[in-house]
């Protein structure tokens, strides 16, 4: 499993990319209102970050099909994009109708906003190139983010599908430590839950411990 950055925060992205192999961005209009910052502005400090090996995926808002595509190409084009941005495209009916639209004029989709097995194979058949379930929006109504995921994974496997699972919406370790353990492809998660599951008081504990037994005895010079 890889992981990305849930987030448009620029600190947060800068953070984040400086310490851990983080694959790529994924924004939603949400994330963005965030920063409370227009598109216009935040993308470009979002792309100089990414650069072009790592991943963009970037929601569109636009709702008719045609609109989705038009609004991917701008994109696209007044920002130079390559094959590292992905158009995320949530699961409406336009939306399904939108994903082979985008996949015939070369634009990498996302399906995003995913609650059932059902959808995300839906959008796998439409050309989705990742499918994005929201794990702990299903978990906070009573339903299985892990389960559906497995059942997606599950899914690909069976089915030899190309889609990937990027498994998103998580507020606990436990969520992301799960979806790994069902075999998800990537989960896209928020700074907080990246800085938590990083690290672990018995490593800084542990890292005490060698500073203190090493100290006077590590006497080798060390070469530039
Ligand atoms: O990537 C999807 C994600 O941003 C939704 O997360 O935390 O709003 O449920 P959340």
């Amino acid at each position: 499993m890889i992981y990305l950055a849930d987030t448009a925060n620029i600190e947060e992205l800068k953070d984040l990319f400086y310490y851990f192999p983080i694959a790529g961005v994924t924004t939603n209009p949400t994330i963005i209102g965030a920063e409370k910052k227009p598109l216009s502005l935040i993308l470009p400090q979002i792309i100089d970050i990414v650069g072009d090996k790592r991943m963009l995926h970037v929601q569109m808002i636009s709702n008719i099909a045609e609109d989705m595509v038009r609004e991917a190409k701008t994109y696209k084009a007044r920002f130079g994009l390559g094959d590292n941005f992905f158009a995320k495209i949530p699961v409406s009916k336009e939306g399904y109708r939108a994903m082979p639209m985008l996949k015939d004029a070369g634009i990498n989709v996302t399906a995003t906003a995913i609650f059932t097995q059902q959808q995300a194979l839906l959008a796998a058949r439409a050309g989705a190139d990742w499918v994005a379930p929201y794990v702990n929006r299903l978990d906070n109504i009573s339903s299985h983010g892990i389960e559906v995921v497995k059942h997606i994974v599950d899914n690909i496997r069976e089915f030899k599908l190309h889609t990937k699972v990027l498994a998103a919406s998580f507020k606990t370790v436990d969520q992301v430590h799960r979806v790994s353990m069902v075999g998800s492809h990537a989960a896209t998660i928020g700074h907080e839950i990246i800085e938590r599951l990083s690290s672990h008081p018995m490593t800084d504990m542990s890292l005490e411990w060698f500073e203190r037994d090493g100290k006077d005895l590590y006497d080798i010079e060390i070469n530039d």
